[in-house]
């Protein structure tokens, strides 16, 4: 027979191991959130689906720019797949041998276990995800796709409805391809516009469920990824360095797309401020992703560099934010290729912000490197005249070091340099290869080290409120595709039903997170 009985256990049935952890949640504050992310592209599949148009990413992916090929086509499936529960009734046709027909008399309960009731199985008490800008307003400006406003009006009810907070973040890599080819997208002025017009849809449509906002992820990783290494889609490389494309874009590429970033954000942050935020009561705030920058010897140069490396990977946005301009070091450095901000543009990015968000993952040694192109040829690092080192010869090598007090260094520095502002970890995680082992006991131990540290830091003042691990499902990695892993579940990619299977860190999160004695 093909019939299917298929009945998924929930994971809350599952026997989970006692917690080791030498700290529980109730050692945090209880209004502090603990969650786990995923983002559109990654995530949600469906890329073709209900008027959905491609993002520069479908694009990139589908020019065979991944070393596997692979692209977010179906990625998890999300979109299908978000529902606390799905029962289908399969109304299978089977053969009967005995008397040599047809016959469709065999009902299946087909009984899926889906992601909304893993996250509250899991004890999520949040979820960050981004809106797939060319599924909500697929020319990029103008009409909004109903179908694309149900697919997300649908999540964040599922969402809301079993008490896990939505943490949404408008802009996550994935520009409409559209916008990229009408005016070169993020470079281009009407950039502002067309994004501060898409923010205003999700307020208004989602504000009232939804009282977390990011702009932007990782807006230093975007303009360096896509405008100076070109690693990332839209493949523009300013650096001379870049591998990937061809160069010679000009180098103040990364600084145009950084500075339309910051009033774009502006912009929408305003908007939220003048027009929802006495309403709706929610916070907005940008995306930085931040190392824990350490001198690579004490030599006063790398000790310098370092605190360049800080400006530069920092301050590029978060000075602009607190202060109203850029560090001065990049100033200096960067010369006229990096904008100036007109006094009402500094008036309008400064203060712009309820909460700025922290991608931390770990680590780099800074070595002083002196310059030695002329101003209009440098490339970024050039212009930091600072290089990133993952290996130091006194330390055992390995990929990246992964240092877990790094957290607690990494807010301790925002807090010094910018008065504390509130701060949310949006992502912290482990890459690992991906395989079907389960038992992923390193990610564990970093879990479990890195929260460790940020907990000291909470104690030390840091107005931090919530914690995020990259990610909730294994999703589509950005230039890695299916071969590297960061979930807490694992996805059989080779099932139709694409399962999704605890691993050992969802089993250590969870019991972390519902070793709680009380929930205000
Ligand atoms: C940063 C990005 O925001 C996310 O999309 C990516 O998957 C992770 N880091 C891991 O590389």
């Amino acid at each position: 027979s093909s019939s299917l009985f298929i009945l998924l256990l929930t994971v809350a049935e599952m026997g989970f191991g006692q917690n080791t952890a030498k700290f529980s949640r109730d050692d945090f504050p209880s209004h502090f959130v603990f969650g786990s992310g995923t983002s559109a592209y990654q995530v949600e599949g469906a890329a073709f689906d209900d008027g959905r148009t491609p993002s520069i990413w479908d694009n990139f992916t589908h020019a065979g720019n991944l070393d596997d090929k692979s692209n977010g086509d179906i990625a998890c499936d999300q979109y299908h797949k978000y529902k606390f529960l799905i029962m289908k009734l399969l109304d299978d046709y089977i053969y009967s041998a005995n008397d040599a027909t047809w016959c469709n008399n065999v009902l299946s309960l087909y009984l899926l276990q889906e992601d909304v009731k893993l996250m509250v199985d899991t004890g999520l008490e949040a979820y960050r995800f981004s809106i797939s800008w060319s599924r909500l307003i697929p020319n990029g400006r103008g009409p909004v796709n109903p179908k694309g406003l149900q697919y997300y009006n649908n999540l964040i009810n599922e969402l809301t409805i079993h008490g896990i907070q939505p943490h949404v973040t408008l802009f996550h890599y994935d520009l409409p391809q559209v916008l990229e080819d009408e005016y070169e997208g993020w470079l281009g002025r009407d950039i502002v516009k067309d994004f501060t017009a898409y923010a205003d849809v999700c307020f208004r449509e989602f504000g009232d469920r939804v009282l977390y906002w990011t702009t932007v992820n990782e807006a230093n990783v975007f303009a360096l990824g896509s405008y100076d290494s070109g690693i990332f889609p839209p493949k523009r490389c300013s650096s001379p360095y870049g591998a990937n494309c061809a160069s010679g874009n000009s180098t103040s590429e990364p600084y145009i797309v950084a500075h339309n970033i910051l009033l774009a954000h502006a912009s929408a942050a305003r908007l939220y401020k003048k027009k929802y935020q006495a309403k709706q009561h929610g916070f907005i705030g940008l995306n930085l992703f931040i190392y824990w920058f350490i001198p690579l010897t004490n030599a006063k140069e790398d000790v310098l560099a370092t605190q360049r490396a800080y400006d530069f990977y920092v301050g590029w946005f978060f000075d602009p934010l607190v202060f109203g301009d850029y560090p001065d070091t990049m100033k200096k450095n960067v010369g006229s290729r990096i904008p100036s901000f007109t006094p009402h543009q500094s008036e309008q990015v400064k203060g712009s912000f309820d909460f700025f968000g922290v991608n931390h993952y770990g680590t780099s040694y800074i070595k002083d490197n002196p310059n030695s192109l002329k101003i209009d040829q440098r490339d970024f690092n050039e212009d930091m005249a600072a290089k990133l080192v993952f290996k130091r010869n006194d330390l055992p090598v390995g990929e990246f070091p992964i240092i877990a007090s790094g957290m607690q260094e990494v807010l301790e520095y925002v807090k010094q340099v910018y008065g504390n502002p509130p701060i949310y970890i949006h992502e912290n995680g482990q890459m690992t290869l991906r395989n079907a082992s389960l038992n992923d006991t390193s990610r564990v131990k970093y879990l479990e080290a890195y929260i460790g540290s940020l907990l000291n830091a909470v104690r030390n003042g840091s107005d931090t409120r919530g914690y995020f691990s990259w990610s909730f499902l294994d999703v589509f990695e950005l230039l890695d595709g299916y071969k590297s892993s960061f979930g807490l579940y694992y996805i059989d990619m080779n099932d139709r039903d694409l399962k999704r299977y605890p691993k050992l860190s969802a089993q250590w999160y969870s019991n972390f997170l519902k070793g709680r004695s009380s929930i205000s």
